[in-house]
């Protein structure tokens, strides 16, 4: 394992045991709204604390992206962290949300891991080597038929002024022309579930950098195709993302191309 990704499953693991410990006694977390629809807690407030220490004791000189402190540091190497990916799931004790963390050196994505402390799976990648998950190669499904594939999506929720019209024409499709839909409520899962093959596909819209760095790669490492809804390569920062097993990606945006046309007018 390349030492940049040790030092990144580390971490990750750290994070996610602080997050397993803090989700005994939910009630007692402080929880502050960041936003509509967004809220912060001193979970992921610690955990991206402990991150951060963890990556500056190996590598004092990198710098950081992260959801709840932001930007630091100036070097060629950013580590772009989620330390609580699926925070109203946790904040509800619905049992689904991750560690994300990615490694760009140059701009490019190097490294990634994934973590799901629940059930204590690792995804990782490092560009060029293939994906995993707890060391067994990862590969994105065989599925050739739209009406047999499994869809992810995460609903638009943080911008109540939003006009969800196109979002929920593009949805209608993927119910109508798919044999289902789910909202995981982390996107770093979702972007892994398209790389192990649990789900076909995978849009969304409204994300952040820390939501998509990491997955992006573990799901092209496992054969899968990752871009923005319009096919563009800078959906870190567009926020808006297409990704699934090569035949379904273009089935489904060609299906989709209305809508999508719509939807980033
Ligand atoms: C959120 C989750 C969710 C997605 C949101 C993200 P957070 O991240 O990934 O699935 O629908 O758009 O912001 O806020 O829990 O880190
Ligand atoms: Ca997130
Ligand atoms: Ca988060």
């Amino acid at each position: 394992m390349h030492p940049l990704l040790n030092v990144a499953v580390m971490a990750a693991r750290h994070a996610g045991s602080m997050l397993i410990k803090k989700m005994v006694n939910l009630k007692k977390l402080k929880v502050e709204q960041k936003g509509h629809n967004d809220f912060v807690s001193d979970a992921d407030r610690a955990a991206e604390k402990a991150i951060i220490d963890c990556i500056h004791k190996h590598y004092p000189d990198h710098a950081i992206l992260a959801e709840e402190s932001g930007a630091s540091g100036d070097s060629d190497t950013v580590w772009i962290i989620d330390p609580l990916d699926g925070t109203t799931n946790y904040l509800h004790g619905f049992p689904v949300f991750a560690v994300s963390i990615g490694v760009q050196i140059n701009g490019r994505m190097e490294h990634a891991v994934v973590y799901d402390p629940l059930r204590q799976e690792i995804f990782t990648a490092s560009r060029g080597t293939g994906a995993e998950v707890d060391g067994h190669k990862l590969r994105v499904s065989g599925q050739m038929e739209m009406p047999r594939a499994l869809l992810g999506t995460g609903f638009p929720f943080r911008d109540a002024g939003l006009d969800i019209t196109p979002y929920m024409a593009m949805l209608s499709k993927a119910i109508i022309h798919a044999s289902g839909v789910r909202r995981v409520g982390s996107a770093a899962l979702d972007l892994c579930y398209v790389a192990a093959g649990r789900l076909d596909a995978y849009f969304e819209t409204g994300l952040a950098p820390w939501d998509l760095a990491a997955g992006s790669l573990i799901v092209r490492e496992a054969g899968g195709i990752v871009s923005g809804l319009d096919g563009s390569e800078n959906f870190l920062h567009s926020g808006h993302v297409l990704c699934g097993t090569p035949r379904i990606y273009r089935e489904f945006a060609k299906l989709c191309a209305p809508e999508i046309k719509a939807l980033l007018k």
